[in-house]
């Protein structure tokens, strides 16, 4: 018998190839199917994006119009979908009730039961169009109010704000968002994306990848550090204090939430788009306050402790600032990353092993005598 090694966390594990997504940790580097998301973020739409991440190439003008009109005309959901949510509880956790949601889309998708490539495309982009719908239906019903209808003349980013806030978003909103999607919707083998592989890899179907991906995405250490960052900057509440705030929480040894990072030993690469963002938004606001509570924490946690801004951190004042609720920021990373989760999936079912790997066992040594219940 070979003796297992572990590796706590898997880390720096390499459990697959993918053509998807590469990240250089020491030099800050992101880039999906080749492309710098630098560029991604000048140059391209989140649909673009998207496009790139399903097909492995940017898409020619009529492949992307394609997207779109497939996009914006699968925007509603099924009516038993919104019977659900009317039917949850309102003080319900906003990604349990997404993920519940999900996994009914998936009955009643016009696919279910077919786990072509062909199926599993039109899958994808059908998720990718009624999860915006799904978190916005989410944000009015559960406030009593009925849903705003989608437009389908608005790109994904402008409707989803269209649908939550029932007004056009202005031009600086409407980018500030598609930005964010771009920049959260793909980051190779993390979590949640290694979840939605490990479940299609048993051949179980594309929403139950999209479920496993929630469910994970949720966790605080996580897609859920959006929502923690922006507790603790509201929990400071003035520029002033951050400084002490901060250094307190670092002597008592507390995570802060939005710093760190598995991969990058440097500055994640989209965080210094979120950072700016956060500022022009804040400007456009007339509410600088949580930008610059932001960059004194970076700056102190970066001084105190070496650890620079993740993705979570500045998403959260651009998403507090663009005036979404924050228990709506980790859907809203999720309503990003299906495009990552499903190109993932895609890719895991086009060159399928099941993923089944081992532990070490430290358990009870053996065999242990076994005594009847009347015994113990
Ligand atoms: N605040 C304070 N200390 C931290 C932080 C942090 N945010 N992150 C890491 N550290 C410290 C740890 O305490 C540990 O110190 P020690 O060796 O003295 O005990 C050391 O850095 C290594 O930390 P690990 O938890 O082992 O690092 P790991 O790679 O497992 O964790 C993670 C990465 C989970 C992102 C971590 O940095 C963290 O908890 N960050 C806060 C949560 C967060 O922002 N998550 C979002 C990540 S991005 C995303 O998922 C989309």
């Amino acid at each position: 018998m070979t003796t297992p090694t572990t590796k706590s966390g898997l880390e720096d594990v390499v459990v697959s190839t993918s053509e998807i997504c590469f990240i250089d940790g020491d030099r800050g580097r992101l880039l999906y199917r080749g492309y710098d998301i630098h560029d991604l973020v000048d140059h391209a739409s989140f649909e673009e994006t998207a496009s790139l991440l399903w097909n492995g190439a940017l898409p020619k003008r009529a492949e992307l119009e394609n997207l779109r009109k497939a996009l914006a005309t699968q925007r509603r959901l099924p009516p038993k979908v919104l019977t659900l949510l009317r039917s949850l509880p309102r003080k319900s956790d906003s990604m349990d009730v997404l993920r519940t949601a999900v996994s009914l889309l998936g009955i009643y998708d016009p696919d279910s039961g077919d786990d072509s490539r062909e199926a599993n495309l039109r899958k994808a982009v059908r998720i990718q169009a009624q999860v915006p719908t799904l978190v916005a239906a989410w944000s009015r019903i559960r406030k009593g109010k009925a849903p705003i209808p989608p437009n389908p003349r608005l790109s994904l980013a402008g409707n989803l704000l269209y649908m939550l806030f029932g007004k056009k978003p202005s031009p600086l909103a409407e980018k500030a968002m598609d930005t964010a999607l771009i920049l959260h919707a793909d980051h190779e083998l993390n979590a949640s994306t290694f979840a939605a592989r490990v479940t299609v890899a048993t051949l179980s179907d594309m929403h139950s990848g999209v479920v496993s991906g929630i469910g994970t995405l949720k966790g605080p250490l996580h897609g859920g550090a959006n929502v923690g960052v922006m507790r603790m900057l509201l929990e400071i509440g003035d520029v002033d204090r951050a400084e002490t705030w901060i250094k307190n929480a670092l002597a008592q040894k507390k995570r802060i939430m939005g710093f760190g990072h598995r991969v990058y030993n440097t500055e994640d690469p989209r965080a210094t788009h979120l950072r700016r963002l956060s500022e022009q938004l804040g400007r456009e606001a007339g509410e600088l306050k949580w930008f610059e509570m932001s960059r004194i924490i970076e700056r102190v946690v970066n001084a105190e402790k070496g650890l620079h801004a993740n993705v979570d951190f500045y998403s959260a004042s651009t998403y507090y600032t663009l005036g979404i609720p924050i228990d709506l920021f980790t859907p809203i990373f999720a309503v990003s990353r299906v495009s990552g989760w499903t190109a993932h999936c895609l890719e895991q079912y086009s060159n399928n092993r099941l993923i089944r790997p081992r532990t070490d066992y430290i358990g009870p040594e053996f065999p242990q005598t076994f005594l009847p219940l009347e015994q113990r």
